[in-house]
Parts: structure tokens; C-alpha cells; sequence
């Protein structure tokens, strides 16, 4: 039914006369009404479109109810970006796991999800119509994290199959001279959203380097940071420089590598202390409760437990991925390789009817329709070619993603 949307803001009405969900999320909630069950429901509905590690759920959710007792503290209101103990256990917790060295509670913020700090972040770094650089394939969610509230202007910078996806400096000028606008900043995925890919420190140090000649902001979204599998080994930011300095800003959250995505819990690190101030100033709208932080860094602080999760959790990653290459490759479909997060890119070109994004999406179509099975279309991810789908394979138990792949392999064969 169509909403009578007049009575509303002039932000409103633009908001919902636009599709605010992308399609391919929209078909998940219809799908997943009628969801695939070896004896129930054996034709039912496979979605391998959204990014979460469920092979987690249970390791995560059986350390959590062993903590024992909430204090009343955590009932009243507290610091808006979060707690100074919490802060001082992600500190300790990050600076050891993934950036290489510890920040102090002071430069690190805690806010509802990775979504809600890159929406206060840019808030605080650009004005309304300001471009910020993103290089595509990209995440898909940055569109409504930076468009819709801060109204902001995503300035893609498409990286192509045939360069092995690189971005390299000539491609991030070449966006800014062809953007038509201020750009502000670079917001950079590393690992990377949909690739799967990690950036070697090299690649890393050249991004630096070129954001700091022309004194752009640069914000490294590191949210799958631990949950690396292959043999290259992330490379944070933080771990390349001995100060971030004023323009650069990194994010990470739970929802990935703790498969916490619920618990709605963000993190921002950043030493410029204009910017943690801004943040400051926004973060009431968007607080982490006190409750999740409590348990959050109860666990955190369990360094022994930590160690053996993230083990049994890039562990179970890569089985899960072997599997699903392993029967990628006997069926003949191309993808390219990964070595973290919980996706994989199928270079499905070949079956496209022809090269454009009309035939991706009806190939989106038939697969969804005759296989069942909803994988995240290449536009969605902003690509700057179509016949690129991710397919996630940590959301569902493997057994039910391998029948996922082999209906797909039918249909494709
Ligand atoms: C690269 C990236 N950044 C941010 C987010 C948003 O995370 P959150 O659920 O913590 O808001 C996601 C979620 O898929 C993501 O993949």
C-alpha cells in the first residue's frame, strides 16, 4: 500500500519516495519466511546475501551467559561514548588482536554499530554535498550510512576485474578530478566488502600517503579485521604509522568477528581530538547500553578465551570457504579467491546474455527464482562492471550453503 507521506518533512518525503532497502534485502525478509529444511522444506529458500558469521552464535552466546551478575551501575546514564572501563578494555583488546598498539579511552568512542559511527563520523567531517572517495565493489550500506542523514555524496571509484581490483593512486585522482564537488574523504575497506581481500602493508602505506599529500580525511573500516583466514596477515592502519595523526580514523564493531551484530556495538578511533569531541556532542542519539557494554568487555578482558575464539573462529571460516570453493570449483564456477570475512565474490560474466546491467539483474532473477538461492547482486555493491555477485557462506550452517551452491551449479551448468 502506498504511504500517504504529506504531512511529513520534506526529508521524510524524499527518504521513502526513494527505495530505502535494497532489493536483494527486501527479497531476503520475503524469503526467509519460507526458509529451506532438509526434511520439512527441502525446495525452500537458501539467502547467501547477508554478511554475518553465524558459525560464532553459539561460542559467543555461551561465554556471555557465563558472566555472572550485571551491577547496577550499568543502569544509569554514563559517558555518551561509552563507559571509561569499557573503553579501556577495547583499548587493551584491540591494541593487542588487530592495531598493533593500544589507544587510551580518550581516542576511542563507542556508539550503536559500525553504521551509527560512520554516520556521526562523516556528520562531523563533511557538509551537506561534500563528496567522499569510495572505492567499489563496496560494502553496499555506506549509501544509506552517508547519504540519507548526512546527505552527503558517494564519489565511487570503481576498481576493475581486469587490474585484479587494485586501487591505486591514478585511480583515486582521476575520481576527484571527475567528482564536480568538494571531496572531504576516503572511506576505505580493508579487509575488503565484497572482495574478501586483505591489503598488504604496502598498498596500505601508498593510501596513507596519498591522503596525507592533499590532506583528506581517510577513515579504514576494519570491521573484519580479525577475521582473517588466508596467508596474508592484516595489515591495520594504526600498525603502519607511529601516530595516526589529525586525518585519519579507524572503525571497527562486533557485529562481524563476534557475529554480534544485534548488540549494536561500534567503535571509533581517532586521535584528533576536534573530531572525538564532535562525536562526543552527537553520540546521545546513538549510545551502546550500558548492559552490552558491561558483557562486551567482561568477555574482551578474557584474553585466554579470546585467543582460543578467534583460533576456532578463523578456523571454522576457512573450512567453511574451503568447502564452498571446493564445490565452486568442480561445478566450473569462476570466483575470485579470498582470504577473509565471510563472503566471496562469483565472477558469473559468462552467463551473463550479455554485458550490461539489465542481464545482471534477470540473471539475479532466475537464480533467485529457479534455484532458489539470493545472492548479492554486483550493483547493489556499487561495481563498476556488471556479472560480479557475493555469495556470504558463514550466515547459514555449511551443509545448508553447500546445497545453496549445488542447486547454483545446476542452474549455471
Ligand atoms: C564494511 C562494513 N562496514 C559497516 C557495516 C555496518 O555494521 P554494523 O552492523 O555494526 O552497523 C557493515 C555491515 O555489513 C560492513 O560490512
Amino acid at each position: 500500500m502506498k504511504l500517504d507521506t504529506r504531512s511529513l518533512s520534506h526529508r521524510a518525503q524524499d527518504l521513502l519516495a526513494g527505495q530505502s532497502m535494497p532489493e536483494y534485502l527486501i527479497r531476503q525478509f520475503e524469503g526467509s519466511k519460507d526458509p529451506y529444511d532438509e526434511e520439512a522444506n527441502p525446495d525452500g529458500y537458501i539467502g547467501l546475501c547477508v554478511a554475518e558469521n553465524k558459525l560464532v552464535s553459539e561460542m559467543v552466546a555461551d561465554r556471555l551467559n557465563e558472566i555472572p551478575m550485571v551491577p547496577s551501575s550499568v543502569l544509569g546514564y554514563d559517558a555518551m561514548t561509552g563507559s571509561m572501563r569499557f573503553r579501556e578494555q577495547l583499548g587493551r583488546f584491540m591494541g593487542r588482536t588487530f592495531l598493533g598498539r593500544e589507544f587510551p579511552p580518550h581516542q576511542i568512542s563507542v556508539l550503536a554499530g559500525a553504521g551509527s559511527v560512520l554516520e556521526i563520523l562523516f556528520h562531523a567531517l563533511a557538509d551537506s554535498g561534500d563528496g567522499v572517495l569510495v572505492p567499489t565493489p563496496s560494502y553496499a550500506g555506506f549509501w544509506m550510512d552517508l547519504e540519507f542523514r548526512d546527505e552527503l555524496k558517494i564519489v565511487p571509484v570503481h576498481c576493475s576485474s581486469g587490474d585484479d581490483f587494485r586501487l591505486t593512486p591514478e585511480l583515486l585522482d582521476r575520481a576527484i578530478a571527475d567528482a564536480g564537488r568538494p571531496v572531504k574523504a576516503l572511506l576505505f575497506t580493508s579487509p575488503n566488502n565484497p572482495l574478501g581481500m586483505v591489503y598488504s602493508a604496502d598498498e596500505i602505506d601508498e593510501i596513507l600517503d596519498w591522503a596525507r599529500a592533499r590532506k583528506l580525511h581517510v577513515v579504514f573500516d576494519e570491521i573484519y579485521a580479525l577475521s582473517v583466514f588466508g596467508g596474508r596477515e592484516f595489515s591495520s592502519c594504526s600498525a603502519r604509522r607511529t601516530s595516526l595523526g589529525e586525518y585519519v580514523h579507524i572503525v571497527w564493531a562486533f557485529s562481524k568477528d563476534f557475529g554480534a551484530s544485534g548488540l549494536r556495538c561500534g567503535v571509533l578511533v581517532s586521535e584528533n581530538r576536534a573530531v572525538n569531541a564532535a562525536v562526543d556532542a552527537f553520540a546521545y542519539w546513538a549510545c551502546c547500553s550500558g548492559h552490552t557494554q558491561y558483557l562486551l568487555g567482561e568477555m574482551i578482558s578474557d584474553e585466554v578465551w579470546i585467543d582460543g575464539y578467534i583460533t576456532t573462529m578463523t578456523a571454522g571460516l576457512r573450512d567453511a570457504y574451503g568447502r564452498l570453493t571446493g564445490l565452486l570449483d568442480e561445478g566450473g564456477i569462476s570466483y575470485v579467491p579470498a582470504e577473509a570475512c565471510v563472503f566471496t565474490v562469483l565472477d558469473l560474466r559468462s552467463h551473463l546474455t550479455e554485458q550490461t546491467w539489465e542481464a545482471e539483474r534477470e540473471l539475479w532473477f532466475k537464480i533467485l527464482d529457479e534455484a532458489g538461492v539470493n545472492l548479492t547482486p554486483g550493483a547493489a555493491c556499487h561495481n563498476g562492471e556488471p556479472g560480479f555477485f557475493r555469495l556470504c557462506y558463514a550466515g547459514l550452517p555449511t551443509e545448508t550453503v553447500e546445497v545453496g551452491s549445488r542447486r547454483l551449479v545446476t542452474l549455471l551448468r
